[in-house]
């Protein structure tokens, strides 16, 4: 792999993977990051990569649903290997407008595909990352393996199924060399304060109530994003063409004890005024509509081809999180006040 194309690599998990590639794996190439900056893409979230890397990172703002566009960037920069996270990632927001859902993760993904198969004699890899929601929800018992059958819930699990689907078609019709990864719910740095975890740390931090949707007792599978790069890396670089690898981060809880966990954590390092816990902020709200209860991921099929197993346990995750955004003051009131928003308006104009 000498070019890899990076798709949505100012967003959250893209950023995290950027990083790693670079300044902790062994990959010794180019990385091409294309990401049309939405509101959850972030170029400050990779600044200190493109500094450090000047020789082996570009940046290239552009839109995965350009078909002209991705054409040219595979020719052009000799792309050879393909990371798609690329997609609207926040399943409130698509039951909202899953406009923006249906293009980017479905439209988008197939000129990606496209574009790989007009120039598949280079091609060395496409990775597709998805979700575990494509699999929809389970009950008390039982897990995700490889072979449950799809059964999205939300606008955005349907879009991403699809894509799926679409990934998996180049493979069988064109042999096109895909893997395809279906991770669980990833939390750490870089985070959208949108998502649980980064919203509640926040919200808790300035003593705002904590909204937890229906009764807060619905399951996920907690996943470290650093943890998450490396499985990904694995995939890419030894998993079998053609298939699915499931990736979970061990660590299954329900909504209320995560959010209780951040509030003693945060109680622990600063107290709210009045000697308050800051468990009194937790608010009931309305539940989401088709709100999944529960997702839970067997990953033994990685670990067994590929030796992978999560390192982070949720405790020091959770605190290595908080942690990160105690100490990134100017990344959250950027990101916060939409400052971030105004500088990319200047500097792309
Ligand atoms: P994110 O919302 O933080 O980032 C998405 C990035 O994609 C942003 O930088 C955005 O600007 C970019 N983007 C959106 N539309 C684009 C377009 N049309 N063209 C180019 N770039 C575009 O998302 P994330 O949480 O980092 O998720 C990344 C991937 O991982 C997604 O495919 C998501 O479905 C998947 N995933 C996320 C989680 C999670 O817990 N966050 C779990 C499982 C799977
Ligand atoms: O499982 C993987 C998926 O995890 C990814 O595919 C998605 O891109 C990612 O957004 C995430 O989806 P969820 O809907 O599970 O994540 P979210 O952080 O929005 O919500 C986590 C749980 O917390 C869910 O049960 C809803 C609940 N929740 C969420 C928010 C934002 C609340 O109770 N209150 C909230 O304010």
């Amino acid at each position: 792999m000498k070019n890899i194309m990076v798709t949505g690599g100012c967003g959250f998990i893209g950023a995290n993977f950027i990083r790693y590639l670079l300044s902790e794996s062994d990959f010794t190439g180019n990385v091409i990051n294309v990401d049309s900056l939405t509101y959850a893409g972030n170029p400050e979230n990779v600044a200190d990569i493109e500094e450090r890397y000047q020789d082996r990172y570009l940046f290239i703002k552009a839109d995965i649903c350009d078909m002209a566009g991705m054409n040219r960037t595979f020719g052009k920069h000799e792309i050879d290997t393909i990371c798609n996270f690329a997609a609207e990632s926040h399943v409130d927001r698509s039951i909202v407008a899953p406009d923006a859902f249906i293009q980017t993760n479905i439209v988008g993904t197939f000129n990606l595909l496209e574009a790989a198969r007009s120039q598949q004699n280079r091609m060395i890899r496409f990775h597709h990352i998805s979700t575990d929601e494509v699999y929809g929800s389970l009950g008390k018992d039982g897990y995700f393996t490889e072979t449950t059958p799809y059964k999205p819930n939300s606008p955005y699990s349907a879009s991403k199924a699809s894509s799926d689907h679409l990934v998996r078609a180049y493979y069988k019709t064109y042999d096109l060399p895909i893997t395809i990864s279906n991770c669980s719910n990833n939390y750490g740095p870089y985070q959208f304060p949108e998502k649980l975890i980064p919203l509640m740390i926040l919200n808790a931090l300035e003593g705002k109530p904590l909204p937890v949707y229906g009764d807060g007792r619905h399951v996920r599978d907690w996943l470290y994003v650093r943890d998450h790069c490396t499985a990904i890396w694995t995939i890419m670089k030894n998993g079998r063409i053609g298939e699915m690898y499931n990736i979970g981060g061990d660590s299954e809880m329900e909504n209320i004890a995560i959010v209780k966990m951040i509030c003693d954590i945060l109680d622990e390092m600063n107290e709210l005024s009045n000697n308050r816990s800051r468990r009194e902020l937790i608010t009931f709200v309305k539940d989401r509509p088709g709100h999944d209860r529960r997702y839970a991921i067997d990953f033994t099929k990685l670990n067994k081809e590929l030796n992978w197993r999560p390192e982070a346990s949720l405790e020091t995750g959770i605190r290595d999180t908080i942690q990160w955004y105690v100490d990134n003051k100017k990344w959250v009131e950027r990101v916060k006040s939409g400052e971030y928003r105004q500088w990319i308006k200047t500097h792309y104009a």
